[in-house]
């Protein structure tokens, strides 16, 4: 046999001996939460190209853009049917431009563009799903310019939830473009457990609503409060980090009933590592709303590197302790007063034993001193020398980063 023939040969035999390629999700497209905005919250079914422009257009204008919110995400009720080759279309009476031309002026604004569809054959708004048609969808989002695929749950009875979003992310891989994939089915099938190379974030659980302590029920399901959301967080911080991370659902800052719950929303989802993303109307928003929204030290807080989500040290009459390890060995610190009346606090560093039992982390405050910046004051607070003494108001936070002195 000539040697170019055995080459052949070997290669054919090494080929058969392989696995099969399997595709992976993109990597690297998340290493710190995505940050961005989506229409649901405010705009639910209501939505047309003029709204996302205007969107677009506000969130340049309010500092958010420059602030690291670059997703503008069209949630539900973009569609509107398939064309005879199954190819899916924009409802031509809210869309007119198509989708294509809506891209290039998102992107012309220095943002990028997510859209929505689901695994079933239907979206929880009843349009067409993406069931059997996921490659074709897949190119169709792709030859759009689509930075970002939020995958919804409904009319998905029979299908497994690990298949059908594998099947997807198979399908945005054969489509070549890189697209940050969102799961979003509510934590129904457990995907912290095997959803870290299906897609960059998963929703944990059901919707949020606009409200800081309330369980709302539509009769065959529940949407929930802040805090009834942070409560549900429980127990999953270890799946998360850079690339993978849990989806507590966007934000409702802005449209919570006071400021201090926004601000402790705001400040909560940072310290979840939470993606950032908003839902509010960015083009009325109150100064205040703006000045949440963009705080950048929150912000780092919430983008740190380290990438890793705080936890609830403790809970003292009725206000929540938490902590955030970062990187550099610098630590957030949060008081949350879950209760609406204010609440005196003394916390002694000197004899607390603050330790990240999933990450191993632990801050030696009997050995080391750090410096106290108190994130929405934009103040110096001391050390963790000496006890921390604050009042935090009803339904609002102290916010604090320790760093190195
Ligand atoms: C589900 C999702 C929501 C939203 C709606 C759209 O309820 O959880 O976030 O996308 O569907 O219909």
């Amino acid at each position: 046999m000539r040697p170019a023939i055995n080459v052949l040969l070997l290669l054919i035999v090494v080929s058969m001996l392989t696995e099969p390629v399997q595709a992976q999700k993109f990597e690297g497209l998340a290493l710190t939460p995505p940050m961005g905005w989506n229409s649901w919250n405010t705009f639910a079914c209501d939505i047309d190209e003029t709204l996302i422009r205007e969107m677009a257009d506000a969130m340049v204008d309010s500092g958010m853009r420059d602030a690291g919110y670059v997703y503008l995400n069209l949630d539900d009720c973009w569609h509107g049917t398939r064309d005879s080759l199954g190819f899916i279309q924009p409802d031509p009476d809210r869309f007119p431009s198509g989708m294509k031309a809506l891209a290039d002026y998102v992107h012309s604004r220095g943002l990028k563009f997510g859209i929505y569809s689901d695994a079933g054959w239907e979206t929880c708004g009843g349009r067409p799903g993406s069931r059997g048609y996921e490659y074709q969808d897949a190119l169709t989002y792709a030859s759009w310019g689509v930075d970002y695929l939020k995958y919804d749950w409904c009319a998905t009875e029979g299908l497994s939830a690990v298949g059908a979003y594998t099947t997807m992310r198979e399908a945005l891989a054969s489509a070549g473009r890189p697209i940050v994939f969102s799961l979003c089915e509510w934590g129904d099938n457990q995907p912290w457990e095997w959803a870290q190379d299906v897609g960059h974030l998963w929703r944990t659980t059901g919707d949020i609503t606009s409200c800081f302590d309330c369980v709302v029920d539509h009769g065959t399901w529940k949407s929930f409060g802040v805090l009834q959301i942070l409560d549900m967080q429980e127990g999953l911080r270890a799946y998360a980090g850079p690339d993978h991370w849990n989806d507590p659902d966007m934000m409702e800052v802005g449209n919570l009933d006071h400021v201090h719950e926004d601000r402790a929303h705001f400040t909560m989802w940072s310290m979840l590592a939470a993606p950032l993303i908003a839902g509010n109307d960015l083009r009325s928003m109150t100064p205040e709303t703006v000045e949440i929204l963009t705080n950048a030290d929150v912000i780092a807080v919430n983008q740190d590197p380290l990438g890793v989500q705080g936890f609830k040290y403790a809970v003292r009459d009725g206000v929540e302790y938490w902590f955030k390890p970062l990187s550099d060995g610098e630590w957030a610190m949060t008081l949350l007063n879950r209760s609406l009346e204010p609440v005196d606090v003394v916390f002694d560093f000197a004899s607390e034993d603050v330790v990240d039992r999933d990450f191993g982390h632990e801050a030696r405050f009997s050995s080391v001193t750090y410096n106290i910046r108190d994130l929405w004051e934009k103040a110096d607070r001391g050390t963790t020398a000496e006890p921390l003494t604050a009042t935090v108001p009803g339904h609002d936070v102290l916010m604090v980063r320790l760093t190195g002195r």
